[in-house]
């Protein structure tokens, strides 16, 4: 069943506190087969890839090739498909979409304005997520609060309004970068080497670069862009500093927690 609006709330009150791992839990209990696991690879995305497989061998994990990743991306990828045992479900844009973008704007039209840019996004990555996503009632994203000002109010489960009000779970909104990188050494994890590069963060190749000493984070994303617009769309609610949070309604049903 889709979560009713409101059982975000109750979910946050009944795991505030609680480690990645009992979310996950929950929700795989709840949701599986129909949760995924939106993953780009990033180390936060192998850390929740490691938590699922362990919770259950049979999680599943989707990946949106936009068609201009990095070959790091892709070498990190298959890397915990051998290790981890897990067949990544790869989403490819709409070809003749993507034809028709390059035919008539060329191969770096994101660079020349926002709007360009978005289309850009559009095409390669938000269209190909919502296909990933419908028939889903819940997903799993390696977001995290000090990622990104655009970020700073991002809570561990949100109703996706912009995907048909299914349950999004961030298990990672309040891990430190310390912590994600932690749990990849003592678990001798695979990770993607452009983090070893000055990448803290991974997207698409033409749009990431790495960043200096003291840059924020999202430094090297869209890097010719202001800070605040620094998403691409998969990602649509606003969980900004400015952002207000909404009053918690009362808790709901008691299950008991794992
Ligand atoms: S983005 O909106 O700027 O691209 P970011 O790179 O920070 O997002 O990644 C945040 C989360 O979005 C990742 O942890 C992952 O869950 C999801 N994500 C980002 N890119 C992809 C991708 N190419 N395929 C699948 N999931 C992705
Ligand atoms: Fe296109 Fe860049 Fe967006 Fe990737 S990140 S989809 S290359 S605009």
């Amino acid at each position: 069943m889709i979560p009713p609006i409101g059982q975000a709330g109750n979910l946050a009150e009944r795991f505030r506190g609680r480690p990645p791992e009992n979310v996950l839990a929950w929700v795989l209990s709840e949701y599986h087969p129909r949760i995924a696991l939106a993953s780009s690879f990033s180390r936060e995305d192998i850390v929740l890839i490691a938590m699922m497989t362990d919770i259950r061998a049979d999680a599943r994990v989707f990946a949106l090739d936009t068609g201009r990743l990095n070959e790091e991306t892709y070498e990190a990828a298959e890397a915990v498909r051998r290790n981890l045992g897990v067949s990544i479900e790869w989403h490819f844009p709409d070809r003749e979409a993507v034809e028709q973008l390059e035919r008539t704007k060329g191969l770096h039209s994101f660079r020349e304005s926002l709007e360009n840019r978005h289309e850009c996004c559009r095409i390669r990555k938000v269209e190909p997520l919502a296909r990933a996503l419908s028939g889903l009632r819940a997903w799993v994203t390696g977001q995290r609060k000090d990622q990104s000002i655009t970020r700073a109010a991002l809570p561990v489960f949100e109703i996706d309004g912009a995907h048909g009000g299914i349950l999004k779970i961030n298990p990672l909104a309040d891990w430190s970068d310390e912590q994600v990188r932690s749990f990849v050494r003592e678990r001798g994890l695979p990770y993607n080497r452009l983090h070893d590069m000055g990448y803290p963060s991974i997207g698409c190749a033409p749009c990431t670069r790495s960043i200096l000493h003291g840059e924020d984070p999202r430094a090297g994303r869209w890097w010719w862009e202001r800070p605040e617009h620094k998403e691409c769309g998969l990602h649509q609610s606003s969980h900004g500093a400015d952002r207000k949070e909404p009053p918690v309604p009362p808790l709901g049903r008691k299950k008991r927690d794992r």
